[in-house]
């Protein structure tokens, strides 16, 4: 988060040293309303300090290791302010380094994952923790502590982290080996809400004090220059103009890319609530032809993707050439892509789809990039969204994939196809919201499948289209299980696709778990 003191609020300050889970302190913290900003250890210094002067302070995780020379250090002013610390993993490291103690690595005491933490002796920090006397907890760490900091005494201890859990009582400096930030650590909360209070930090902080906060800093960042914001119709985009626009009105125009594979009446709502509602200036760019046209004839999945993601950024940059002066491209990219991202560079992941953004647009435009919910999770964005009067229909709906129907229509895509598969995502989708299941489902649609099927309707022989319904739960999309439809809704929805599509005469439900099947069918 940008350096921004909001004098009415207690400020928490996250020296952050480059670990992948960082923002989630920060998540855990707004979780209790607690005001937290996040500065790479490096421009943590005097000035900054005495600006924020923070009631409390946590020192992150990190990738590196405090025994290797040239390693990041905390500034020592940071002991010297009188407030309470927590550090974290690479931040007890670090701590201990810098207080007198020791740090050593590679002899065998590495633990990642799960690890169970004995308790050693009371402590403020661990008011109602150890409930019972092992507490579990999520490592991730190579090197440990060997040798405590002169003043710190032992609270909690693991098999392979003697000092799992140390502090200083009189200091109010607490360290922590393991993570408290990530939900592996089940009672982690506990632990922060120990630490503010701890800290007599106000839990005053709100989803519209973020707003106002973010709002500050778009129009900062952005000046008297414009801005132009891919809307896809979806959530994180949406919210991403909206907020754009209320900092700074019309210096902001949306593209939006109809590429004709949108669910019914969708380009209408985007165009109503956009242009009609919020009188934000919105190019509807249809180029609906152009796609199909391309599309036509080709069903490999990979294929298709690579077509709509290469006409995207073609259509995006012709019609974002219009707009004069831009000087930034705004996108509703989320933290969990931003780590996603991260580990897709460095890591030894294959890719399974490639999805299909506007990655490389900025570059090739020479625009600079503006993504005010890079902090956010998805439930924080729904959130915001509501704070910024966004109809709570909207805010609640369901993922949909960039490629849109395209990858719900396998095999070969013909207009024909998509018009009979948004007649059956419609009918599917009006139950799920009658029967009031919508909100338990993370994601539903139908999709289309490339065979033919007899049947026999009135006294005739019937050959068209079977079609699949898929629903999930899921907390990210990395996992998801299949929603457990009772038999009366799935037979009721089964007749109303049948009767009321033309060119449908057999519905199936997808009962497949991801992994091993995808959530989309391509
Ligand atoms: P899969 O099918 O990979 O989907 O289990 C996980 C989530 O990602 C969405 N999805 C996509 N989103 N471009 C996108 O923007 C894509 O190419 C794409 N493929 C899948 C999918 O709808 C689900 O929410």
């Amino acid at each position: 988060m940008a350096c921004m003191k909001n004098n009415s609020y207690d400020c928490l300050l996250i020296v952050d040293f480059g670990s992948q889970v960082t923002q989630l302190i920060a998540r855990r913290l707004r979780e209790l309303n607690v005001y937290c900003e996040i500065h790479p250890y490096q421009n943590v210094n005097q000035n900054l300090l005495k600006r924020l002067s923070p009631k409390a302070i946590i020192l992150s995780g990190g990738p590196d290791s405090v025994t290797r020379d040239g390693s990041p250090r905390a500034h020592d002013l940071v002991y010297n302010m009188g407030v309470p610390i927590l550090g974290i993993c690479y931040g007890q490291q670090v701590m201990m380094h810098q207080l007198g103690g020791e740090v050593k690595s590679g002899t065998g005491t590495s633990e990642f994952g799960k690890a169970f933490v004995e308790k050693k002796n009371s402590s403020d920090l661990l008011e109602g923790w150890f409930d019972i006397e092992k507490e579990q907890v999520w490592m991730s760490h190579g090197d440990h502590v060997s040798k405590i900091a002169p003043g710190f005494e032992v609270f909690g201890t693991s098999p392979n982290a003697p000092y799992a859990i140390i502090g200083d009582e009189k200091r109010h400096f607490y360290a922590v080996q393991f993570h408290p930030e990530v939900h592996h650590t089940p009672k982690g909360r506990i632990m922060f809400e120990n630490f503010i209070s701890i800290a007599n930090i106000k839990k005053t902080w709100t989803m519209d004090a973020y707003k106002e906060i973010a709002i500050k800093k778009i129009r900062k960042q952005v000046g008297s220059k414009k801005v132009i914001c891919g809307l896809s119709g979806g959530v994180d985009s949406s919210v991403a103009a909206a907020l754009i626009h209320e900092a700074i009105g019309d210096q902001l125009t949306c593209v939006f890319v109809d590429h004709g594979l949108l669910r019914q009446g969708e380009a209408n709502e985007v165009i109503s609530m956009f242009r009609d509602n919020y009188n934000i200036p919105l190019i509807h760019a249809d180029e609906s032809d152009l796609f199909l046209n391309e599309l036509d004839g080709q069903s490999d999945p990979e294929t298709k993707r690579k077509i709509i993601g290469r006409l995207f950024v073609n259509v995006f940059q012709k019609y974002a050439n219009k707009i004069e002066n831009a000087e930034f491209l705004a996108q509703g990219t989320l933290y969990p892509d931003v780590i996603e991202s991260v580990s897709f560079k460095g890591g030894p992941s294959v890719t399974i789809k490639s999805h299909h953004n506007v990655g490389g647009l900025p570059e090739k435009m020479g625009l600079k990039l503006l993504e005010p919910l890079r902090e956010l999770f998805k439930d924080e964005v729904r959130a915001l969204g509501q704070e910024l009067k966004l109809p709570k229909e909207f805010i609640g709906r369901h993922p949909f994939p960039g490629p849109g129907l395209a990858i719900r229509c396998p095999g070969k895509i013909t207009r024909d196809k998509l018009e009979i598969l948004r007649q059956a995502d419609a009918v599917y989708i009006d139950q799920i919201r009658k029967h009031g299941l919508y909100d338990e489902i993370w994601q539903a649609f139908a999709a289309i499948l490339p065979v033919r099927t007899v049947g026999v309707m009135g006294d005739g022989r019937t050959y068209d289209y079977a079609c699949t319904l898929r629903a999930v739960t899921s907390v990210d999309g990395m996992t998801a299980d299949y929603y457990p439809f009772n038999h009366e809704f799935l037979g009721e929805t089964a007749t109303r696709i049948i009767n009321e599509v033309e060119g449908i005469n057999r519905v199936t439900y997808d009962i497949t778990s991801k992994p091993p099947g995808t959530i989309e069918w391509e």
